[in-house]
């Protein structure tokens, strides 16, 4: 990949670029948590977006993207949107930059990723974390890590119409080599955990189904639960995010809320206290107990949030069937992946199983990823 991008920027841009890199994720528990100020528990991984870059004097953005074989420019002098989606994660990150004091002179850069998109695994993140850090870089801008991770995730909601949480853009800028992290998102407390369980390997099934209207969908959960959230903080003003609230105060608002909020904060308020017993089952090195809070995690994605589709419902439900330790949709929903935790004797059999019994159930083929858990967002 790194020959790739820097034969096609010498023929644009000549000589000179730096590289960066940034990952995408996954999350072993703690699903649509963030917003509401819970737990998650995620990781960068093996797959991301590399970038050579290198600033042109100008105050123009040029942009070469390998993967569409796609030129965009624009002007940081201008305020318009560029009219292609995708150069709305630079340009957002160069104005959230800009917004946050920093500095961002023009540049060109060429990019290309091997994180496969819509399968769950946080492509935009991983765009917008390797730009974050390499124009904090480039520009001496001196932000921390933090704040590169908020200026990805206001980039989703200012420039590409997604509410969602810290987790993403923070596994893609704080990851480490075989650690997972369990982050806080409301006191953004977080804790690196170094996971390697043995006899067990992570295992990703992508359905290569992404089903539209996704972002709406998950605005709209957002919304369900800030609604949720309020009736609560009414009688218990201690209630800042959803997570705060014990299961016994969203009975008590029950009937002032759509029944449809209440389904909605049921499982998160459920979702949140999964994170903290996973936790302690991976202390006690008790997989089973991981992997049988990873399937709960999937009803609940499935049956009360709603985010879940016939694809990985199908996945999840082959893998309870074959005695896999743990099986759930992973990160927003609406399609994407399972994440599956796998006994290594069970490995081969089940992934050949998924593989042959999903393409003769949907007629396309799945995916499979082995997770490796690695580095986020650095200067190569
Ligand atoms: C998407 C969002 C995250 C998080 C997950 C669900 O990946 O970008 O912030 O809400 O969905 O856990």
């Amino acid at each position: 990949m790194k020959e790739k991008i820097h034969s096609k920027f010498t023929s644009l841009f000549g000589e000179g670029g730096v590289f960066y890199a940034a990952a995408g994720r996954i999350n072993l528990i703690g699903e649509h948590t963030d917003y509401n100020g819970g737990y998650v528990f995620p990781g960068a991984i093996d797959k991301g977006i590399m970038a050579e870059i290198k600033p042109n004097g100008t105050d123009k953005v040029r942009l070469f993207a390998i993967d569409r074989d796609e030129f965009a420019e624009f002007s940081l002098a201008e305020d318009a949107l560029p009219g292609q989606h995708w150069p709305r994660y630079i340009y957002g990150v160069c104005r959230e930059i800009e917004k946050r004091g920093g500095k961002v002179a023009g540049f060109d850069a060429v990019f290309a990723g091997d994180v496969p998109l819509g399968a769950g695994l946080s492509s935009s993140a991983a765009l917008e974390s390797c730009f974050a850090y390499a124009l904090n870089d480039l520009n001496g801008n001196g932000m921390d890590l933090f704040t590169l991770a908020r200026i990805g995730q206001s980039t989703e909601h200012n420039y590409c119409g997604v509410k969602c949480g810290i987790m993403d853009q923070f596994a893609s800028c704080f990851g480490k080599a075989g650690q997972l992290i369990r982050l806080n998102c409301k006191t953004l407390e977080y804790q690196y955990f170094p996971f390697n369980p043995e006899g067990y390997k992570l295992v990703l099934l992508d359905t290569c189904v992404k089903h539209l209207l996704a972002d709406s969908a998950y605005n709209k959960r957002r919304e369900s639960c800030e609604r949720a959230a309020a009736a609560i903080r009414e009688n218990h003003p201690e209630v800042e995010f959803l997570s705060d609230a014990k299961r016994v105060w969203l009975d008590e608002v029950r009937d002032r809320i759509p029944e449809e909020d209440f389904i909605r904060a049921e499982y998160v308020i459920g979702e949140v206290q999964r994170v903290l017993d996973v936790c302690d089952a991976l202390d006690r090195g008790d997989y089973e107990t991981v992997g049988e809070m990873m399937y709960q995690t999937h009803f609940g994605l499935s049956r009360l949030y709603e985010v879940s589709c016939p694809e990985l419902d199908f996945l999840a439900r082959l893998a309870r069937k074959m005695d896999v330790t743990g099986s759930r949709v992973m990160g927003g929903g609406f399609g994407g992946c399972t994440i599956n935790l796998v006994k290594d004797e069970l490995y081969d059999s089940f992934v050949a199983a998924a593989a042959e019994q999903y393409k003769e159930k949907f007629g396309h083929e799945l995916k499979v990823y082995d997770v490796v858990i690695s580095d986020g967002a650095r200067k190569l």
